[in-house]
């Protein structure tokens, strides 16, 4: 199946109280695990791609090439969303030129008025060319990439002027943060969401930083209007993981001992297991 925008996805997810999995790639190896197994698992699926990853697989079009050549080499038939992550204005242009399938612009540094005109723009050539477009509203926390959110919770009105210029999905910071989450962290505001989501009706709202997040508070979230969920740490963590306990047990070492394909195996199935875990929880598996 041909890559396709988020929004048919994301629309069954909100009406069906589920779900959709970000999954962030960084590599051939990331990407044929996520797709694996959302196949096996019949489950939709969204590749997210951050600029500084679009740049280490070579650029944007390297990324649609392998992504496209994958789809049809590895027989996937569910729904394949390739988005861009936090996408700049010009990183945004730069995905649609290339043949991304949706994109992110995160325009939350902007003052307002700014990220209006400039989501405003996106929205016209998104809609023109048929993809989707996620934007945000109040920073997520933590590090992403480089580029460092203080985290905050979006002002529902904000989301609502966000929302009702015609984008697809809408990010809210809700006191998320992307990386681990600190001893003291205080949790998700469940009363902002309630609020966003009031705000901007049927919205499709995403929720950042997945990573760490007690199942409790993503059932309730999604509960709330979460239709789409990002999760990148957490495969990162099950690859250095996997990869650290395979060169510790000398294993890269035996037979011929300079196989890239070996070294990389462990990674990727730990990566399989971590995309598994999250379309179990996030209710998405036999929805494709
Ligand atoms: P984590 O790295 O915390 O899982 O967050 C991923 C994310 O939100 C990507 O946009």
């Amino acid at each position: 199946m041909p890559l396709v925008n988020a929004k048919e996805m994301l629309t069954k997810a909100k009406a069906g109280h589920y779900a959709v999995g970000q999954f962030n790639i960084n590599n051939l190896e990331w990407t044929k695990s996520i797709l694996l197994t959302a196949q096996e698992m019949n489950s939709p699926v969204i590749l997210g791609v951050s600029e500084g990853a679009g740049k280490y697989m070579c650029g944007y079009k390297t990324v649609v090439g392998m992504v496209e050549g994958m789809l049809e080499g590895l027989n996937i038939t569910v729904p394949v969303a390739l988005h861009l992550d936090h996408g700049s204005y010009e990183g945004a242009k730069a995905c649609i030129e290339a043949g991304f399938s949706s994109i992110m612009f995160d325009g939350s540094h902007y003052p307002i008025d700014e990220n209006i005109e400039k989501t405003k723009e996106l929205v016209a050539i998104c809609e023109e060319k048929g993809l989707s477009i996620e934007a945000e509203v109040g920073s997520i926390g933590g590090e992403e990439d480089g580029v460092v959110g203080a985290g905050e919770c979006a002002d529902p009105n904000e989301c609502k002027m966000i929302a009702d210029l015609g984008v697809t999905m809408l990010a809210a910071g809700i006191g998320n943060i992307h990386g681990k989450y600190p001893e003291n962290w205080a949790g998700l505001s469940f009363e902002t969401l309630a609020a966003v989501q009031e705000k901007t009706g049927t919205m499709p709202l995403v929720l950042h930083g997945g990573t760490g997040i007690p199942a409790d508070m993503i059932q309730k979230a999604i509960s709330l209007g979460v239709s789409k969920i990002n999760v990148n740490t957490e495969c990162q963590l099950a690859f250095q993981e996997a990869t650290r306990k395979y060169i510790e047990a000398g294993k890269d070492l035996e037979g011929k001992g300079f196989d890239p394909r070996k070294l990389l195996a462990p990674g990727a199935e730990a990566i399989k297991a971590c995309v598994k875990e999250k379309i179990e929880l996030f209710g998405s598996a036999n929805k494709a």
